[in-house]
């Protein structure tokens, strides 16, 4: 059983776990966003248990989805959390989650952010330049506090993904150089609001190959042994996130290959393993309900125009990417080529192009993978209200997340003129 196998077609209606996805369009409206607690679940048992017998701690990416009963779901099962701004530390504890296993990523941390995470005790700062380690030595120091840190190193590697997600590669604005490394962990250890536990790094997101990874990893742990070398041990090393998932053909590992894979790189080390998966655990086990307001036949092309669109799901128009579009119940009609677009007035604003469906006005379409990346990175642009979200356990549907109003959209805007 896949992580998208608990949504699956029982006749000709699409259902997450025991329910149908249409009768949730009906009850809770559209667009909504649909997740399944098994799923999720399902995706932070696989890690434990490939994990087990080495020594690790599963860092879940909060950016990946971070509404607070996701986090809570994941908090329960024992993981800890990757986070890239105080807001997201700000999550992680509404939601219950154990500050003592955040690390805090991020090339632009402040000052404010740094003192929150101080004063609320988190695992690792992963430390993305000099000037970064020069500030949050300033403020441990100001907060009378000691600042556990890693540096992120960049080991230049291609993680043969889409440019706008690959982070390893020389030009990129993250981490520190690979060669610069050692000297700054020179420098870091005589700054006294410092102490050094571990390193890190993150190559780039959606990889469907395991051996980037194994790349990355072999650096890091080069890195590691020459630090060791110069009397600098290490308690962790963070091996970032990054494994992709099955958004239409590709084939990327499974998380049991995977984290085996950087078991066996660990093995017989010290150190703790860190990993920091977001889309892994999230993507398949969400999807986003729509409903078709129009068809539209033009000159050259057909449209469904549908009720989510860019703001609610801007992965296609960001990064062309694709995610599969399915009838939540299938008509016996013969089905046309749509272009599947949403009411935004730009033309990038599509969900999908030339997709067959069957479909005719009314009808519920289930926007496939969408756990990651998709309500996290929602807007209100056009002030469209932001998705309800409600999540499924067996026949159980609840809400957790309202749909937005409008008037929260203005609520803090005013007229001083
Ligand atoms: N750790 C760090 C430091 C990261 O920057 C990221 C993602 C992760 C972990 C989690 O990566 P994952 O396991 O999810 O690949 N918005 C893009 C993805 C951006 C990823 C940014 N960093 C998308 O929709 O494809």
């Amino acid at each position: 059983m896949t992580m998208s196998d608990y949504f699956h077609y029982q006749q000709d209606r699409l259902f997450v776990e025991n329910v149908p996805l249409s009768d949730i369009a009906q009850r809770f409206g559209t667009p909504c966003y649909v997740y399944s607690h098994a799923a999720l679940a399902d995706g932070f048992r696989r890690f434990e248990e490939a994990l087990a017998g080495c020594s690790h701690q599963v860092c879940y990416a909060v950016k990946a989805n971070s509404s607070l009963a996701v986090l809570n779901l994941f908090a329960r099962m024992g993981a800890g959390f990757d986070i890239v701004s105080g807001g997201e530390l700000r999550r992680v504890l509404a939601a219950g989650g154990d500050v003592s296993k955040v690390v805090f990523s991020g090339v632009g941390k402040t000052a404010a952010e740094m003192r929150q995470a101080l004063e609320a005790g988190i695992l690792c700062f992963n430390v993305e330049s000099e000037a970064e380690l020069i500030r949050l030595n300033e403020v441990a120091r100001e907060t009378g506090r000691t600042a556990p840190i890693s540096l992120r190193v960049n080991p230049d590697v291609d993680p043969k993904t889409h440019p706008y997600i690959s982070t390893g590669l020389k030009q990129s604005k993250f981490g520190v150089t690979y060669a610069d490394a050692l000297a700054l962990y020179r420098k870091a250890a005589g700054m006294p609001g410092l102490r050094i536990t571990g390193l890190d790094c993150h190559i780039g997101s959606q990889l469907t190959e395991v051996s980037p990874f194994i790349a990355a990893a072999e650096k890091v742990l080069a890195l590691a042994d020459a630090l060791a070398r110069e009397g600098i041990a290490l308690e962790h090393l963070d091996l970032g996130g990054g494994l992709g998932i099955r958004y239409h053909d590709e084939t990327p590992p499974s998380i049991a290959d995977y984290a085996t894979a950087l078991k066996g790189m660990m093995q017989g080390r010290r150190e703790k393993l860190l990993v920091e998966p977001g889309r892994a655990l999230v993507g398949n086990a969400g999807v986003l309900l729509t409903r078709v307001e129009y068809l539209k036949h033009g000159a050259e092309k057909h449209f469904a125009i549908v009720d989510a669109a860019m703001n609610d799901l801007m992965r296609p128009a960001l990064y062309d990417a694709y995610h599969d579009i399915r009838e939540a119940e299938r008509r016996g009609i013969p089905a046309q080529r749509y272009e599947v677009v949403g009411p935004v007035c730009e033309s990038g604003d599509f969900l999908g192009r030339d997709r067959e469906l069957a479909v005719i006005q009314g009808d519920v379409l289930a926007v496939m993978s969408a756990g990651a990346y998709g309500m996290s990175m929602s807007s209100n642009y056009n002030t469209r209200p932001r998705a309800a979200e409600v999540m499924v356990d067996g026949g159980m549907v609840k809400v957790i997340r309202e749909r937005e109003t409008v008037e929260q959209l203005f609520a803090g805007e005013y007229l001083p003129f």
